[in-house]
Protein backbone atom coordinates (compact mmCIF):
# COMPACT_ATOMS: atom_id res chain seq x y z
CA UNK A 1 0.00 0.00 0.00
CA UNK A 2 1.27 3.55 -1.14
CA UNK A 3 1.88 5.87 2.51
CA UNK A 4 0.88 9.12 2.98
CA UNK A 5 -0.48 10.91 -0.10
CA UNK A 6 -3.23 9.23 -1.57
CA UNK A 7 -4.22 6.95 1.05
CA UNK A 8 -8.11 6.82 2.43
CA UNK A 9 -9.18 7.14 6.33
CA UNK A 10 -12.47 6.80 7.67
CA UNK A 11 -13.34 8.13 11.38
CA UNK A 12 -10.96 6.13 12.82
CA UNK A 13 -7.54 7.25 11.41
CA UNK A 14 -6.11 4.10 12.13
CA UNK A 15 -8.40 1.82 10.14
CA UNK A 16 -7.67 2.81 6.61
CA UNK A 17 -10.94 2.95 4.32
CA UNK A 18 -10.11 0.06 2.11
CA UNK A 19 -9.24 -2.39 4.95
CA UNK A 20 -11.92 -5.21 3.75
CA UNK A 21 -14.38 -6.21 6.35
CA UNK A 22 -15.49 -9.54 8.00
CA UNK A 23 -12.33 -11.36 5.98
CA UNK A 24 -13.02 -14.89 7.64
CA UNK A 25 -9.83 -16.04 8.93
CA UNK A 26 -7.96 -19.04 7.25
CA UNK A 27 -8.97 -22.47 9.83
CA UNK A 28 -7.86 -25.01 7.28
CA UNK A 29 -5.54 -25.67 9.23
CA UNK A 30 -7.87 -27.06 11.94
CA UNK A 31 -9.42 -30.23 11.67
CA UNK A 32 -13.26 -30.54 11.13
CA UNK A 33 -15.24 -27.48 9.65
CA UNK A 34 -13.91 -24.13 9.17
CA UNK A 35 -16.02 -21.25 9.96
CA UNK A 36 -15.40 -17.88 10.91
CA UNK A 37 -16.62 -16.93 14.28
CA UNK A 38 -17.88 -13.20 13.49
CA UNK A 39 -20.19 -13.12 12.25
CA UNK A 40 -21.16 -16.62 11.15
CA UNK A 41 -20.63 -18.95 14.00
CA UNK A 42 -22.00 -16.21 16.58
CA UNK A 43 -25.06 -15.65 14.18
CA UNK A 44 -26.22 -19.44 14.82
CA UNK A 45 -25.49 -19.81 18.28
CA UNK A 46 -27.86 -16.85 18.46
CA UNK A 47 -30.88 -18.27 16.38
CA UNK A 48 -30.38 -21.09 17.97
CA UNK A 49 -30.68 -19.48 21.25
CA UNK A 50 -33.50 -17.60 20.30
CA UNK A 51 -35.77 -20.54 19.55
CA UNK A 52 -34.84 -21.90 22.48
CA UNK A 53 -35.81 -18.88 24.90
CA UNK A 54 -39.39 -18.56 22.77
CA UNK A 55 -39.98 -22.14 23.13
CA UNK A 56 -39.11 -22.06 26.72
CA UNK A 57 -41.68 -18.79 26.69
CA UNK A 58 -44.53 -20.72 25.51
CA UNK A 59 -43.71 -23.57 27.72
CA UNK A 60 -44.13 -21.22 30.77
CA UNK A 61 -46.74 -19.37 29.66
CA UNK A 62 -48.91 -22.91 28.53
CA UNK A 63 -47.13 -24.32 31.88
CA UNK A 64 -47.11 -21.92 34.68
CA UNK A 65 -44.84 -23.59 37.75
CA UNK A 66 -47.20 -24.74 40.38
CA UNK A 67 -47.71 -22.75 43.68
CA UNK A 68 -47.02 -24.70 46.74
CA UNK A 69 -47.82 -24.16 50.32
CA UNK A 70 -47.04 -21.02 52.05
CA UNK A 71 -44.06 -21.17 53.97
CA UNK A 72 -44.75 -22.28 57.76
CA UNK A 73 -41.94 -21.55 59.71
CA UNK A 74 -42.97 -23.09 62.75
CA UNK A 75 -43.05 -26.72 60.96
CA UNK A 76 -40.22 -28.72 61.90
CA UNK A 77 -41.23 -31.59 59.61
CA UNK A 78 -41.07 -29.87 56.41
CA UNK A 79 -38.36 -31.05 54.60
CA UNK A 80 -36.37 -28.45 51.84
CA UNK A 81 -35.51 -29.68 48.89
CA UNK A 82 -33.55 -27.73 46.21
CA UNK A 83 -34.79 -27.99 42.52
CA UNK A 84 -33.82 -31.05 40.69
CA UNK A 85 -31.42 -29.70 38.83
CA UNK A 86 -29.06 -28.78 42.48
CA UNK A 87 -30.30 -32.04 43.65
CA UNK A 88 -26.57 -33.51 43.41
CA UNK A 89 -24.84 -30.88 45.06
CA UNK A 90 -27.30 -31.64 47.83
CA UNK A 91 -26.87 -35.26 47.57
CA UNK A 92 -22.93 -34.75 47.67
CA UNK A 93 -23.14 -32.51 51.28
CA UNK A 94 -24.87 -36.25 52.74
CA UNK A 95 -21.66 -38.36 52.27
CA UNK A 96 -19.65 -38.52 55.55
CA UNK A 97 -16.38 -36.68 53.40
CA UNK A 98 -18.34 -34.13 52.24
CA UNK A 99 -20.34 -33.23 55.88
CA UNK A 100 -20.21 -32.30 59.38
CA UNK A 101 -16.63 -31.01 59.91
CA UNK A 102 -15.88 -31.40 56.45
CA UNK A 103 -18.77 -29.80 54.84
CA UNK A 104 -16.36 -27.10 53.53
CA UNK A 105 -15.06 -29.69 51.25
CA UNK A 106 -18.56 -30.70 50.28
CA UNK A 107 -19.77 -27.27 50.06
CA UNK A 108 -17.30 -25.36 48.82
CA UNK A 109 -13.81 -27.31 47.75
CA UNK A 110 -15.31 -30.14 45.50
CA UNK A 111 -18.06 -27.88 43.43
CA UNK A 112 -15.86 -24.92 43.33
CA UNK A 113 -12.77 -27.44 41.45
CA UNK A 114 -15.50 -28.66 39.37
CA UNK A 115 -16.98 -25.55 37.90
CA UNK A 116 -14.00 -24.37 38.19
CA UNK A 117 -11.99 -27.08 35.94
CA UNK A 118 -15.05 -26.32 33.42
CA UNK A 119 -14.78 -22.26 33.52
CA UNK A 120 -10.63 -22.87 32.98
CA UNK A 121 -11.03 -25.80 30.12
CA UNK A 122 -10.76 -23.41 27.29
CA UNK A 123 -7.35 -22.19 28.70
CA UNK A 124 -6.08 -25.79 30.07
CA UNK A 125 -7.49 -27.73 27.22
CA UNK A 126 -5.50 -25.29 23.80
CA UNK A 127 -5.64 -28.89 21.74
CA UNK A 128 -6.16 -28.19 18.08
CA UNK A 129 -8.50 -31.56 17.69
CA UNK A 130 -12.53 -31.00 18.21
CA UNK A 131 -13.86 -35.10 17.83
CA UNK A 132 -14.46 -36.57 21.36
CA UNK A 133 -12.14 -40.15 20.85
CA UNK A 134 -9.08 -37.42 19.99
CA UNK A 135 -9.50 -35.88 23.35
CA UNK A 136 -9.37 -38.74 25.72
CA UNK A 137 -8.81 -36.35 28.78
CA UNK A 138 -11.40 -33.57 28.31
CA UNK A 139 -14.00 -36.76 26.68
CA UNK A 140 -13.66 -38.86 30.11
CA UNK A 141 -13.50 -36.25 32.50
CA UNK A 142 -17.10 -35.40 30.55
CA UNK A 143 -18.50 -38.75 30.81
CA UNK A 144 -17.31 -39.21 34.42
CA UNK A 145 -18.44 -35.72 35.36
CA UNK A 146 -22.08 -36.54 33.72
CA UNK A 147 -22.51 -40.23 35.38
CA UNK A 148 -21.58 -38.37 38.56
CA UNK A 149 -24.43 -35.93 38.46
CA UNK A 150 -26.75 -38.31 36.79
CA UNK A 151 -26.24 -40.79 39.73
CA UNK A 152 -25.75 -38.11 42.68
CA UNK A 153 -29.62 -36.90 41.91
CA UNK A 154 -30.78 -40.31 41.17
CA UNK A 155 -29.37 -41.06 45.17
CA UNK A 156 -31.29 -37.85 46.48
CA UNK A 157 -34.37 -38.15 44.42
CA UNK A 158 -34.73 -42.31 44.74
CA UNK A 159 -35.17 -41.43 48.69
CA UNK A 160 -37.89 -39.06 48.62
CA UNK A 161 -41.77 -40.37 48.68
CA UNK A 162 -42.75 -37.19 46.16
CA UNK A 163 -46.43 -37.93 46.13
CA UNK A 164 -46.32 -37.80 49.62
CA UNK A 165 -44.24 -34.36 49.34
CA UNK A 166 -46.53 -32.77 46.95
CA UNK A 167 -49.55 -33.91 48.85
CA UNK A 168 -48.40 -31.98 51.70
CA UNK A 169 -47.32 -29.20 49.65
CA UNK A 170 -50.78 -28.54 47.85
CA UNK A 171 -51.49 -24.29 48.37
CA UNK A 172 -54.39 -24.00 50.84
CA UNK A 173 -57.32 -22.01 48.84
CA UNK A 174 -57.28 -18.43 50.35
CA UNK A 175 -60.01 -18.42 52.82
CA UNK A 176 -63.36 -16.71 51.87
CA UNK A 177 -64.81 -15.87 55.27
CA UNK A 178 -64.66 -12.70 56.76
CA UNK A 179 -64.01 -12.51 60.59
CA UNK A 180 -66.49 -9.78 62.14
CA UNK A 181 -64.75 -8.24 64.99
CA UNK A 182 -67.51 -6.74 65.88
CA UNK A 183 -69.49 -9.70 67.13
CA UNK A 184 -69.73 -9.58 70.30
CA UNK A 185 -68.50 -12.70 70.81
CA UNK A 186 -65.00 -11.88 68.90
CA UNK A 187 -63.80 -9.89 72.48
CA UNK A 188 -64.26 -13.89 74.20
CA UNK A 189 -62.69 -15.87 71.49
CA UNK A 190 -59.93 -13.00 71.34
CA UNK A 191 -58.93 -13.29 74.96
CA UNK A 192 -59.23 -17.54 75.29
CA UNK A 193 -59.02 -19.08 72.07
CA UNK A 194 -57.00 -16.97 69.72
CA UNK A 195 -53.25 -17.85 70.45
CA UNK A 196 -54.07 -21.20 69.69
CA UNK A 197 -56.50 -21.57 66.65
CA UNK A 198 -55.47 -17.78 65.01
CA UNK A 199 -56.55 -14.72 64.30
CA UNK A 200 -58.80 -15.87 61.51
CA UNK A 201 -59.41 -18.74 63.23
CA UNK A 202 -57.31 -20.43 60.06
CA UNK A 203 -55.25 -22.62 63.17
CA UNK A 204 -51.98 -22.52 63.72
CA UNK A 205 -48.90 -25.00 65.10
CA UNK A 206 -51.12 -25.85 68.53
CA UNK A 207 -54.11 -26.14 67.22
CA UNK A 208 -57.11 -26.95 63.86
CA UNK A 209 -58.44 -24.42 62.25
CA UNK A 210 -61.55 -23.57 63.37
CA UNK A 211 -63.08 -22.90 59.80
CA UNK A 212 -65.49 -26.00 58.26
CA UNK A 213 -66.05 -27.44 60.79
CA UNK A 214 -69.49 -28.58 61.62
CA UNK A 215 -70.51 -27.83 65.39
CA UNK A 216 -73.59 -26.74 67.15
CA UNK A 217 -73.41 -23.79 69.54
CA UNK A 218 -73.70 -26.21 72.64
CA UNK A 219 -71.19 -28.70 71.16
CA UNK A 220 -68.41 -25.25 70.80
CA UNK A 221 -69.63 -24.54 74.80
CA UNK A 222 -68.83 -27.84 75.61
CA UNK A 223 -65.43 -27.67 74.15
CA UNK A 224 -64.30 -24.84 75.13
CA UNK A 225 -65.36 -25.12 78.85
CA UNK A 226 -64.27 -29.21 78.60
CA UNK A 227 -61.66 -28.96 76.29
CA UNK A 228 -61.21 -31.90 73.49
CA UNK A 229 -58.46 -34.27 72.76
CA UNK A 230 -55.53 -32.72 72.97
CA UNK A 231 -57.51 -29.02 73.62
CA UNK A 232 -56.98 -28.91 77.30
CA UNK A 233 -59.95 -28.13 79.70
CA UNK A 234 -61.45 -24.69 81.06
CA UNK A 235 -59.75 -22.13 77.73
CA UNK A 236 -62.73 -20.52 78.47
CA UNK A 237 -62.72 -18.05 81.23
CA UNK A 238 -66.11 -16.03 81.59
CA UNK A 239 -69.90 -15.30 82.13
CA UNK A 240 -72.22 -17.75 80.96
CA UNK A 241 -73.40 -14.91 78.39
CA UNK A 242 -69.87 -14.52 76.73
CA UNK A 243 -69.82 -18.60 76.42
CA UNK A 244 -73.06 -17.93 74.39
CA UNK A 245 -71.89 -15.31 72.32
CA UNK A 246 -68.27 -16.63 71.84
CA UNK A 247 -69.89 -20.00 70.37
CA UNK A 248 -72.40 -18.25 68.49
CA UNK A 249 -69.45 -16.16 66.89
CA UNK A 250 -67.91 -19.24 65.64
CA UNK A 251 -70.74 -21.13 64.61
CA UNK A 252 -71.55 -17.48 62.45
CA UNK A 253 -68.18 -17.33 60.94
CA UNK A 254 -68.52 -21.40 59.93
CA UNK A 255 -72.03 -20.37 58.52
CA UNK A 256 -70.28 -18.39 55.96
CA UNK A 257 -68.73 -21.21 54.40
C1 LIG B 1 -53.92 -24.37 74.16
C2 LIG B 1 -54.36 -24.19 72.80
C3 LIG B 1 -55.87 -24.09 72.61
C4 LIG B 1 -56.69 -23.09 73.06
C5 LIG B 1 -56.31 -21.87 73.90
C6 LIG B 1 -58.00 -23.38 72.55
N1 LIG B 1 -57.97 -24.52 71.82
FE1 LIG B 1 -59.52 -25.36 70.81
N2 LIG B 1 -58.34 -26.88 70.21
C7 LIG B 1 -57.04 -27.03 70.52
C8 LIG B 1 -56.56 -28.28 69.99
C9 LIG B 1 -55.14 -28.83 70.08
C10 LIG B 1 -57.67 -28.88 69.34
C11 LIG B 1 -57.69 -30.21 68.61
C12 LIG B 1 -58.20 -31.26 69.56
C13 LIG B 1 -58.10 -32.65 68.98
O1 LIG B 1 -58.87 -32.91 68.05
O2 LIG B 1 -57.26 -33.42 69.44
C14 LIG B 1 -58.77 -27.96 69.51
C15 LIG B 1 -60.03 -28.20 68.99
C16 LIG B 1 -61.09 -27.34 69.13
C17 LIG B 1 -62.41 -27.56 68.57
C18 LIG B 1 -62.84 -28.76 67.75
C19 LIG B 1 -62.49 -28.51 66.30
C20 LIG B 1 -63.05 -29.55 65.36
O3 LIG B 1 -62.31 -29.93 64.46
O4 LIG B 1 -64.18 -29.95 65.52
C21 LIG B 1 -63.17 -26.51 68.92
C22 LIG B 1 -64.62 -26.25 68.54
C23 LIG B 1 -62.33 -25.63 69.71
N3 LIG B 1 -61.08 -26.16 69.81
C24 LIG B 1 -62.78 -24.44 70.24
C25 LIG B 1 -62.00 -23.64 71.06
C26 LIG B 1 -62.51 -22.47 71.70
C27 LIG B 1 -63.93 -21.95 71.58
C28 LIG B 1 -61.47 -21.94 72.39
C29 LIG B 1 -61.49 -20.69 73.28
C30 LIG B 1 -62.34 -20.80 74.42
C31 LIG B 1 -60.33 -22.81 72.20
N4 LIG B 1 -60.69 -23.83 71.37
C32 LIG B 1 -59.09 -22.57 72.76
C33 LIG B 1 -56.23 -26.14 71.22
C34 LIG B 1 -56.69 -24.98 71.84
Amino acid sequence: MKKGKGMKFVGDSRVTADKQKFIPKDYSEYPGRTEAFWPNFLLKEWLVGAVFIVGFLCLTVAHPAPLEKLADPTDTAYLPLPDWYFLFLYQLLKYKFASASYFVLGAIVIPGLAFGALFLAPFLDKGKERRPHKRPVATSLMILSFVAVFWLTYEAAAHVDWEAKAENNKPEPPSTVEIDTSHPGYAAYENSCLQCHGGELEGGPAAPSLIGIERSVDEIKDIAVNGIGNMPPDQFQGTEEELQQLAEFIVSVNEQE
